[in-house]
């Protein structure tokens, strides 16, 4: 889906196709240069995660594996609580292993802080986080994000992943969505 199938829906265009498309690569560059000679663990957050994940491996020159996790917040509505059930966990192990999770958006930051002090207790080799967008409340928690993509405004951000309602996921731009559209 493009920004031109939903005609009103985004009140602004934040990045393109393209633009992600290249700070993908420039990511990847990055996390080959980091790793080179290891053989990462990619951890991804369902659901959310889905498309950086797929763009992000793909990307990579080093040899990587990946797993995933589904975890839900106990929050009430659209805040995050910071209390995280895990619904999926990783097939593989992770002791010894140099571990990235790979997330869409870090937000109030509550979500990944419970799921690094979580895989960190498995005695992982290492831990890093690459998410493709911020928020500003991110930075008011001690998180170290080692890779980032975009930050973002503290708006209604959607595409790549990034979903209302369970929609826009498959947006290929990234945009902030009109409030005629929740309201
Ligand atoms: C999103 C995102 C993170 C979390 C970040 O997932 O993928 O996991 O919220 O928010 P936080 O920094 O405020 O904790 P969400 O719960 O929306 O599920 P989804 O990935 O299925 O969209």
């Amino acid at each position: 889906m493009r920004s031109q199938d939903i005609p009103g829906d985004l009140s602004e265009i934040l990045f393109t196709e393209a633009q992600i498309k290249a700070r993908v690569q420039e990511m990847a560059a990055e996390i080959d240069r980091d790793y080179a000679g290891k053989e990462p663990l990619l951890v991804g957050v369902l659901n959310g995660a889905v498309m950086v994940m797929a763009d992000l491996y793909r990307a990579l020159t080093i040899h990587a594996q990946m797993d995933w996790m589904a975890v839900s917040s106990y929050g009430s509505g659209t805040q995050s609580s910071g209390v995280v059930r895990i619904l999926k966990d990783l097939t593989q192990d992770v002791v010894g292993r140099d571990v990235l999770v790979v997330e869409d958006i870090v937000d109030t930051g509550l979500t990944l802080t419970y799921l690094l002090e979580n895989l960190a207790s498995r005695g992982p080799k290492s831990l890093k986080l690459a998410a493709m967008f911020r928020k500003p409340e991110a930075n008011k928690v001690h998180i170290d994000m080692a890779y980032v993509g975009f930050d973002i405004p503290n708006k209604f951000v959607v595409g790549y992943g990034l979903d209302y309602d369970g929609r826009y996921r498959n947006l290929v731009d990234v945009g902030i969505l009109d409030p005629k559209v929740y309201s």
